[in-house]
């Protein structure tokens, strides 16, 4: 689980940084950017291997929680949740499955739409993006999910190193504020992408 997670947590800052060349001066930095991401075979390799991650991490998560439930099917008579674990903690499994609806809903825009149906003849990578981020509605969702996917991050973050054996008391703080600046990060770092190129579009039209 952690070993999964600390891999998507390298492929999100990949991805954000890439998807970060869309709000560029000229359109050919993130068109020539995913096209050496579509071309390159160790890339192309490492979409399986992403592929993977992503069942492995989300088939743990499931068979974790439903362990947890069978340990204890009668919750506790005194049971004060807020004092014994953080929201985000307490929230993994909603969380989550509120980024499998969003990556579903991801995976169908762009790497099905790009990959299998065909972008139509004159448009690139880069018109997709700006096009589905013209709708409010697509753009609000997007945010909200990058909320949700932060909330997952900021618990799954500090979880992870922990699995993994990183758990000392005296680098334990030094990675919760690690965790916590990451998960701003990608939060803030994916909403500013969608909100960009929603209010550019808005301003222009
Ligand atoms: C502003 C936000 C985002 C934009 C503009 C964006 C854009 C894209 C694009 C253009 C592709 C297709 C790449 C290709 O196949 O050529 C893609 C694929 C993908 N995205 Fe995103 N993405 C965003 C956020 C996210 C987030 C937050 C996640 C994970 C929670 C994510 C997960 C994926 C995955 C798993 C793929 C398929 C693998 C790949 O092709 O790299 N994306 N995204």
């Amino acid at each position: 689980m952690a070993l999964s997670g600390l891999f998507l947590i390298i492929f999100l800052v990949t991805h954000l940084v890439i998807n970060s060349f869309t709000l560029a001066p000229s359109k050919e930095l993130f068109n020539d950017a995913a096209h050496f991401m579509a071309t390159n075979p160790v890339i192309y390799l490492m979409q399986y291997v992403l592929a993977l991650g992503f069942i492995i991490h989300i088939g743990m998560g499931i068979k974790l929680t439903l362990q947890n439930r069978k340990a204890r099917p009668k919750s506790y008579a005194y049971n004060q949740p807020s004092k014994n674990a953080d929201l985000s903690s307490r929230s993994m499994i909603i969380s989550g499955g509120l980024v499998i609806v969003f990556l579903i809903l991801h995976l169908r825009d762009y790497f099905y739409e790009i990959k299998f149906v065909g972008l139509p003849s004159g448009t690139t990578d880069y018109d997709l993006v700006v096009n589905l981020f013209s709708s409010p509605i697509y753009t609000g969702v997007y945010v909200i999910s990058f909320i949700v996917l932060g909330f997952h991050l900021n618990h799954g973050f500090k979880s992870a190193f922990q699995s993994v054996g990183a758990n000392h008391k005296k680098y334990n703080p030094a990675i919760k504020i690690a965790g916590t600046a990451y998960s701003i990060l990608i939060s803030v770092g994916f909403s500013t992408i969608a909100v960009v190129h929603f209010i550019n579009q808005y301003s222009f039209n």
